[in-house]
């Protein structure tokens, strides 16, 4: 088939050709945004799940979404050494900007911007391309006690009320949430926490590994009342089947139903495996329909393709011995697997493995689900590892 008419679209963010399976999960945002215009309470959004389940696309539509309900947005990714003050500050300022560009009195933009100057005062680290504005006096004794989870509610609460004064609704968008240290986690659940009980028109809506709900729970009891945590997963055998067909239909081509089945066998309904497979068989295919044959003939491309960005990119961060830590969790299967079942592969004392572990969860590689428990945070990653490291000797 054409490759310039390929709709397929692997890669991190890249929207799909079609959103499938994520109905419930927009309508919750849709009943959620339209609940916090009106001031009325509703738990934030934190979708949760593994890499390339089509979180970051969905933050991405939920905003869209919020810009047609005339929200004003602002969206960040969390990175694993950026702190969030500093991180956050710059856009909050572009925000409390777009406010005052609408009409409504100026004393709650002002004061915004007081705040968020004492706020930016307050981080230890200077910031740049923060300018606030030099006719702004940072209102001291405001968001600037340099404690986190003290400053940040009143900053969010002072900007839910430049929006509530300006007749309009902020909504706060969030990638990688689980970056955030402890600290900065709770400071963020406590600003909710603020800006809910003031019923103030300002929602946060954040994606985040399957460790977030967990990590949320640790750093405040109660962020389980202000936050829901819908579990985005792999797609059905239906949607992955609509997933490829209706984008191809579109284009006039077909995929036999063998075609879709193989597809979901090989892809487990992974929407990045999905769209990677659906990519390789429409450019090797030479007429329509599309069979079988072709999506098997196309694993080997896949799986090379995968391996050089997807996989990859994540391999080339990691040091020896946490490759080897990877490799004999590989070796035990691909699922979940005890920490001490690992350090038995690796013939270690499992407390020596805690250093490397640690590392593992902060590169966002691995993940805890339970208790003593390690599971990969991308899907297949197993036999990716047994792929680069054919041989294992511990
Ligand atoms: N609902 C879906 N149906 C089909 N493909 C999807 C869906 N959601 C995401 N994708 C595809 O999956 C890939 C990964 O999406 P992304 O949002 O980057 O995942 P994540 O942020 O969870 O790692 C992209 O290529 C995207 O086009
Ligand atoms: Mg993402």
């Amino acid at each position: 088939m054409d490759p310039i008419k390929n709709p397929f679209s692997p890669g991190a963010g890249s929207p799909p050709p079609e959103l499938v399976g994520r109905d419930p999960v927009l309508d919750q945002a849709r009943i959620l945004l339209g609940r916090v215009k009106q001031k009325r309470p509703e738990k934030s959004l934190l979708l949760t799940g593994l890499r390339g389940v089509g979180k970051t696309v969905l933050l991405n539509e939920i905003e869209r979404m919020a810009k047609r309900a005339d929200y004003r947005t602002i969206s960040i990714e969390a990175h694993e050494d950026k702190p969030l003050g500093i991180l956050i500050a710059p856009y909050l300022r572009s925000l409390l900007f777009e406010l005052n560009r609408i009409a409504g009195t100026v004393d709650k933009i002002k004061r915004g911007l007081a705040v968020l100057k004492s706020f930016v005062g307050s981080l230890k680290v200077k910031l740049d391309d923060v300018s606030i504005g030099v006719d702004i006096e940072p209102e001291t004794g405001s968001a600037d006690s340099g404690d986190l989870e003290i400053d940040l509610p009143t900053l969010f609460v002072a900007i839910g009320e430049a929006a509530e004064d300006r007749k309009t609704a902020v909504a706060i968008f969030i990638d990688e949430v689980q970056y955030f240290d402890r600290k900065e986690l709770g400071a963020l659940i406590m600003a909710m926490h603020k800006v809910q009980q003031r019923q103030l028109p300002l929602v946060l809506l954040g994606a985040g590994l399957p460790i977030l709900p967990a990590l949320a729970g640790e750093s405040k009891s109660y962020a389980e009342r202000l936050f829901s945590f819908p579990d985005i997963g792999a797609l059905s055998s239906e949607d992955s089947a609509k997933a490829i067909q209706d984008p191809a239909r579109a284009a006039d081509v077909e995929f036999e139903s063998s075609a879709l089945e193989e597809v979901f066998r090989q892809t487990k309904g992974y929407p990045y495996f999905v769209q990677e497979w659906g990519y390789q068989s429409w450019n090797m295919a030479k007429t329509s329909p599309i069979g079988k044959r072709v999506i098997v003939e196309a694993t080997e491309s896949v799986i090379a393709r995968l391996d050089q960005n997807f996989f990859r990119v994540r391999y080339d961060r990691l040091t020896p011995s946490e490759k080897n830590f990877l490799r004999a969790m590989a070796e035990l299967g691909p699922g979940p697997q005890r920490t001490g079942d690992i350090a038995l592969k690796l013939k270690v004392k499992v407390t020596g493995l805690g250093p490397v572990r640690a590392k593992l969860i902060k590169k966002g590689i691995v993940y805890s689900p339970a208790h003593g428990d390690m599971a990969f945070t991308v899907p297949l990653f197993d036999q990716f590892m047994i792929r680069a490291i054919p041989d294992f000797t511990p």
